[in-house]
């Protein structure tokens, strides 16, 4: 690695980005747009500050560092990424790198990377999963961008990234905002897989009246099997935790309004752009607007009132659904990205992809190996659900989240994602569906014709001519 290294945007994630840097021995140089915030991050690195020179801002660290230069961008996605570009780039040089470990919209990415490279510089779309933690100890690391870009860079990203079994989570995903993309979607997933916890959460909790400390201690034990993942592991944490205020279970003391910064909507908005539908996710997202409209939901339980009852399941159901739910999350998950791999010629290893998430990142989970071991095997139609190993595994599981979903419905708990899974998965069990009527009424309305069954012919039309539809009564003429 001969390129000199820098750091911009000392934030949560940047301050501990640049501390795992220093630890791997890496010198950087670091700025940030308030550059009175650089003095205290050296003071906190202590001895780590030896190999990290800081600067007032783009341009001075730009000057005083030796060409090849590569930047790191830690700076919120969006306009601040470009505002840092327009900054740095009268300073950089041929050669230079321009890196962004923010998580960008890929197709920002796509114009920021022909942009930069157009003049003969070198950029890096890089998603960085992990949180806070995950950043400073062994984050997963998605890049997108030139294979010499990464070579160049392959040595800092493997040594500060998480490992599995000795194998940096740190992959070139494919060209430009091929990165993004994947942590975009990786990001869609913990939505999805974070909504189908809390689904089972509010099960247990107000379907049959267990305490978060129980549920907490319920999840724990799930964290020691097929269940064993990141999300599982803190949501055990989290409701076993006591708020010292009020003694209560902190969960408690949480407004159940969730936020969202946009990589879970753009994860749908993508899926239905390449004519696929991630519906966990969407219903994940879609959770957390409608529990963003609290007096709504306060005003409906005045006027609606619907009375949750209690659910009788038993953990082993419960388990398996949040299983075939994760199942489904992923499959999903990964059709996407096997789409936007053939829209865009990426190329993408989704293999790889899975293996990179298996350490360091939001969703690793026991079941990411099987996912790599999954798409170097054999998996009919490319789907995930259909290989041997998930299909196994589905085929034992969705009756546990038939009986929830159905328990749930009957019970009036809300399911959207537990839900959404269920119906994926018993629509690609059936060969034969009921868009034959859909197809029927489009030509009926429209004559858009539809696809004989007994002949094969295209085109065809139904014997409704005679009956056009300016003719046929209105049934409700209203
Ligand atoms: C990660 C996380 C991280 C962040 C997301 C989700 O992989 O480390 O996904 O990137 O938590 O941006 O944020 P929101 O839930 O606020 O959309």
């Amino acid at each position: 690695m001969t390129a000199s290294l820098g750091l911009y945007g000392l934030g949560v994630m940047g301050s501990a980005l640049a501390l795992n840097i220093l630890e791997k021995g890496f010198p950087l140089h670091v700025a940030n747009r308030t550059a009175a915030k650089v003095p205290p991050f050296l003071e906190v690195a202590g001895p780590l500050a030896a190999k990290a020179t800081g600067h007032d801002g783009l341009a001075a660290m730009a000057a005083a560092m030796t060409p090849p230069r590569a930047i790191i961008l830690m700076v919120d996605a969006g306009p601040a990424v470009d505002a840092a570009i327009e900054a740095l780039l009268p300073h950089l040089e041929a050669g230079d790198t321009i890196v962004d470990c923010g998580n960008a919209d890929f197709h920002d990415t796509r114009r920021r990377s022909a942009e930069i490279e157009a003049r003969g510089l070198t950029y890096l779309g890089v998603g960085v999963s992990g949180g806070e933690e995950g950043a400073r100890h062994g984050p997963a690391i998605m890049a997108g961008g030139r294979p010499e870009a990464w070579a160049h860079l392959a040595p800092v990203f493997e040594a500060i990234a998480a490992t599995y079994e000795g194998q940096p989570c740190a992959a070139l995903m494919g060209p430009d905002g091929a990165g993004h993309f994947v942590k975009t979607v990786h990001n869609g997933i913990e939505y999805a897989d974070m909504q189908l916890i809390a689904e089972v959460y509010g099960l247990l909790r107000h379907g049959q009246d267990k305490s978060p400390a129980e549920i907490g201690a319920l999840f724990g034990r799930w964290d020691g099997g097929r269940l064993k993942s990141y999300l599982v592991e803190i949501t055990a944490a989290v409701l076993s935790a006591v708020d010292p205020a009020t003694g209560l279970p902190v969960v408690d003391v949480i407004l159940d309004q969730a936020g969202q910064k946009g990589t879970g909507r753009w994860t749908v908005v993508e899926a239905l752009a390449l004519g696929q539908s991630a519906s966990t996710i969407e219903a994940a997202v879609g959770a957390r607007g409608w529990s963003a409209e609290k007096t709504t939901r306060e005003v409906g339980e005045r006027i609606l009132g619907t009375e949750r009852k209690p659910v009788e399941l038993s953990e082993a159901e419960l388990e398996g659904a949040l299983l075939a739910g994760r199942i489904v999350a992923y499959a999903q998950g990964f059709r996407i990205l096997q789409a936007a791999s053939e829209s865009y010629g990426w190329a993408l290893d989704q293999a790889r992809v899975a293996e990179t998430w298996r350490a360091g990142c939001i969703i690793r989970s026991a079941l990411l190996g099987d996912i790599a071991a999954a798409f170097r095997g054999e998996m009919p139609e490319g789907q995930l659900i259909l290989a041997p190993a998930f299909a196994a595994d589905l085929r034992a599981s969705l009756p546990s989240l038939r009986r929830v979903v159905a328990a749930a419905a009957l019970g009036g708990h809300p399911v959207p994602a537990l839900s959404a899974a269920l119906a994926f998965a018993d629509t690609f069990a059936q060969g034969r569906g009921t868009t034959d009527l859909v197809q029927g009424q489009r030509d009926y309305f429209g004559r858009h014709g539809f696809v004989r069954l007994d002949t094969g012919a295209v085109h065809q039309h139904g014997p409704w001519a005679d009956a056009p539809v300016d003719k046929v009564a209105d049934p409700d003429p209203r």
